[in-house]
């Protein structure tokens, strides 16, 4: 079992480069599905759920060549069938884009129900219903998702939710639809506008990509293309925090600013420096950190998975903050870890109430998802001493090469791979 061992107090200062985004790169490998030839994809981040991503592409028939660290070369051509691998399929969410894209290319798709985070509840009826409108029958069948439509027909679609992950598979199964679909109400992250734009360079027609309003007119084919994935605005949030929690003074280069608006604005409010560069931004705190309100939203407003971050750092400002999730309903699990460090929060269903306290203390923690893992992660680097985080696998689903990245800002981390600890973590004693 791995671990993360931080011995915290110590500011962050230097420079870090943020990689790919993961959320983007999810997307995009299983689009090349829809492609009749090879496409490169270049700034792929070196993370687990991009590995994932590609183990099911090659298992189904692709050809997968890594051309560089960060630049790998897929060729679906070999893929003849729609049934995705269900043991690599379960171990994470964002495989149910491979519905999306199988559906586009095949006219079918056989896929695992979606596993992944847990935050509380993730239906997929919003997916369910883009395919259905578009002429898919959808059922389940012994644990899969088994969808089919003799022939895909452009529809009008409107989310009675916004979704990331609807309105992503939505637009992979309606770019080879015939004649014209309109999504309705669709979200509009950054990830959504990559997705779209990388479809586009293969010869897709979808405009309105990043407003609520997707228009798509069906082609007949998608030819192959190269395409460099957006750099990833949580983990530059992520860094962000970090640089922020410890006081330090930290350059995050490779970001697009205006994809860290909401980001900026809040940490402004909280009493941080943020100067912005044209593809930079540096952090630093030169005052005390003070209270504020935060209320996760659609994009552009505050992303939900900065939400376990920003709330570790209001644990260290004065005063009393709220947050609010308005995406889950339960993504408030890492407060019982942050607890343990000394915090003092109370969660009511989607509010948390931060009373700022002078300091966190080190503890033995575990992180619960992908984002509360990162949470903890800053809460040990600006907690006074020893912090042991484990099952930090689910920080490595989403953050490439976290600890040499943060040693490099000065950090004391070291990934430990200790056996499994005998007397279970939450034994009584
Ligand atoms: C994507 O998840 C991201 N995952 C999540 O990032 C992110 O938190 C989320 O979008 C919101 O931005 C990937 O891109 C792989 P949603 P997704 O569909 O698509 C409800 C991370 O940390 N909903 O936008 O699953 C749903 O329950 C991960 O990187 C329905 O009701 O999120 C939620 O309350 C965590 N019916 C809300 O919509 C549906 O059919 C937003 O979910 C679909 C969703």
């Amino acid at each position: 079992m791995d671990k993360f061992i931080i011995k915290g107090g110590r500011r962050l200062e230097g420079e870090v480069t943020i990689s790919g985004a993961k959320n983007a790169v999810v997307a995009i490998i299983p689009a090349v599905i829809l492609s009749d030839e090879p496409c490169i994809l270049e700034n792929v981040p070196d993370i687990s759920d991009v590995s994932i991503s590609l183990c099911i592409l090659y298992e189904m028939g692709a050809r997968v060549v890594y051309l560089n660290r960060t630049t790998v070369e897929i060729d679906p051509r070999g893929i003849k069938g729609p049934v995705v691998p269900y043991e690599l399929a379960r171990h994470m969410r964002a495989s149910y884009y491979f519905l999306g894209t199988l559906l586009g290319k095949f006219g079918r798709a056989r896929v695992a129900m979606p596993g992944g985070c847990y935050l509380g509840d993730r239906p997929i009826d919003q997916h369910i219903k883009a395919f259905t409108a578009l002429g898919a029958d959808c059922a389940i069948d012994h644990g899969m998702i088994d969808i089919t439509a003799e022939r895909l027909i452009g529809a009008q679609i409107y989310f009675d939710k916004i979704t990331v992950g609807a309105t992503i598979n939505a637009m992979m199964a309606a770019v080879k639809a015939t004649g014209l679909t309109v999504i309705e109400n669709a979200a509009k992250e950054p990830h959504i506008v990559d997705l779209a734009n990388f479809l586009n360079s293969m010869g897709a027609d979808i405009m309105g990509a990043g407003t609520d309003v997707i228009k798509i007119r069906g082609v007949k084919r998608l030819k192959g293309a190269s395409y460099a994935i957006i750099p990833d605005q949580i983990e530059a949030g992520t860094y962000m925090v970090a640089a922020a929690a410890t006081k330090g003074n930290v350059l995050v280069k490779n970001v697009i600013p205006k994809h860290l608006e909401s980001i900026t604005a809040k940490l402004a409010k909280i009493g941080v420096n943020v100067e912005e560069f044209d593809d930079s931004v540096r952090i630093s705190v030169d005052g005390p950190l003070v209270k504020t309100s935060v209320k996760t939203m659609p994009h552009p407003g505050f992303p939900t998975d900065m939400q376990p971050q920003i709330s570790t750092l209001l644990c260290l400002a004065e005063g009393t903050s709220i947050v609010t999730d308005e995406i889950f309903n339960n993504r408030f699990r890492y407060v019982d870890e942050l607890r343990r460090m000394g915090a003092n929060i109370s969660v009511d269903g989607k509010v948390a109430v931060i009373e700022g306290v002078g300091g966190l203390m080190g503890a033995p923690v575990t992180a619960t998802d992908l984002r509360a893992g990162a949470a903890l992660i800053i809460a040990g680097l600006a907690a006074s001493g020893v912090t042991e985080i484990d099952e930090i696998h689910h920080i490595e689903r989403g953050y490439e090469n976290i600890e040499q990245k943060l040693q490099a800002l000065g950090a004391c981390i070291e990934k430990k791979s200790i056996p499994g600890s005998t007397i279970p973590k939450n034994a009584a004693v």
